[in-house]
């Protein structure tokens, strides 16, 4: 029985419509490519804001093509869940801290995390943009995951419910702590008792108090109102907190070349604002917490911080082994170079 009018109507419009999506690749996917960007601090941070310009930068130069779509505050995943996400491909962007990558396997990283070991923010800059910062995002490759960028925070500060100024002060309580061993070999240095937990969790816990206090950048401190839940601070600035913006390498390799060239412009630009405005944020910060007039921030003399570089000294070589003493000692080599020793 011959096809009806209808029926070969029908045929000839679907061929068409084929042949369209064929020719025109646009036109196969309308769709614009997607990508998820979670993370687990405040919007109004040095990383929120980063992440929402990579957002508008990535959305204008691509006309469309690509839509961010930023989670902050862990509405998406947590800490941990949130790389198992990445190397799956559920979500395609984010941006652990540096002390963050021990449980993935790339150990490496903690290197970040050694007490005063970084004297500020431009030499950071110059090992994260050097030899060793490639090498170290090299190592994720092998975890599917591709490194784009290092993010700053900030030089943190302990906070509890006691007065703080000597780092005898902190023997005894219980500390939150990220998953990072050189973090665990620091707490234990000034005798405290360390406690991983997510860091979506950590208000609540001080609050209960499950832990007695913790170590952050100002910025983390107030975004997360830690200083209604703890009563004083001190401005150690014993430790460094940054970031890797990692991608899924499926994902990123499988973009068009011109999509992944406007991005990786847009990151590379949001990585300057981002870096730009992370030392006010934390100044703002602590500015907020000292004016709420909830937690007292104690503010070392020089001889009062040289008892905390004293006391947290023996972690570098304690942890020697486990991130990779040949890097350590580029790093006292990167040091002299700088003229820092
Ligand atoms: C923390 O867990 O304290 C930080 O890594 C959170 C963040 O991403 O700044």
């Amino acid at each position: 029985m011959k096809p009806s009018f209808h029926a070969r109507g029908f045929a000839a419009f679907a061929l068409l419509a084929g042949l369209a999506l064929i020719a025109v690749p646009e036109a196969r996917s309308q769709e614009p490519i997607v990508i998820k960007f979670s993370h687990v601090v405040a919007a109004d941070t040095p990383k929120g804001r980063g992440a929402e310009r990579f957002k508008e930068l990535a959305e204008s130069r691509t006309k469309g093509r690509v839509k961010v779509e930023v989670y902050p505050n862990s509405t998406l995943y947590k800490d941990k869940e949130e790389l198992e996400a990445l190397q799956l491909g559920s979500v395609q962007m984010l941006a652990p801290s540096l002390a963050k990558f021990g449980p993935l396997g790339v150990k490496e990283f903690e290197v970040f995390d050694i007490p005063y070991m970084f004297p500020d923010e431009q030499f950071l800059g110059r090992v994260e943009n050097g030899p060793i910062g490639r090498k170290l995002m090299s190592k994720l490759e092998t975890k599917g995951i591709t490194g784009l960028a290092f993010w700053d925070n900030g030089f943190k500060v302990f906070s509890a419910n006691r007065p703080i100024a000597a780092p005898s002060d902190l023997k005894g309580l219980k500390l939150r702590i990220q998953s990072s061993k050189v973090l665990e070999a620091q707490m234990r240095a000034l005798d405290a008792v360390p406690q991983v937990m997510a860091f979506g969790d950590v208000y609540q816990a001080l609050q209960t108090g499950v832990v007695d206090g913790t170590e952050n950048p100002w910025s983390n401190m107030y975004t997360q109102k830690m200083h209604e839940v703890q009563k004083y601070a001190v401005d150690t600035y014993h430790g460094y907190l940054g970031y890797a913006v990692i991608v899924n390498t499926k994902f990123w390799s499988g973009l068009p070349p011109d999509v992944r060239a406007a991005l990786e412009g847009a990151m590379k630009d949001a990585t300057a604002f981002e870096h730009e405005i992370a030392r006010k944020d934390n100044q703002d910060a602590m500015a907020a917490i000292e004016k709420s007039g909830r937690t007292k921030v104690i503010h070392l003399g020089a001889d009062q911080r040289a008892a905390w570089v004293k006391a947290l000294a023996p972690v570098r070589a304690e942890v020697a082994g486990r991130v990779g003493k040949d890097m350590i000692d580029e790093i006292v080599q990167e040091q002299a170079a700088a003229g820092l020793h």
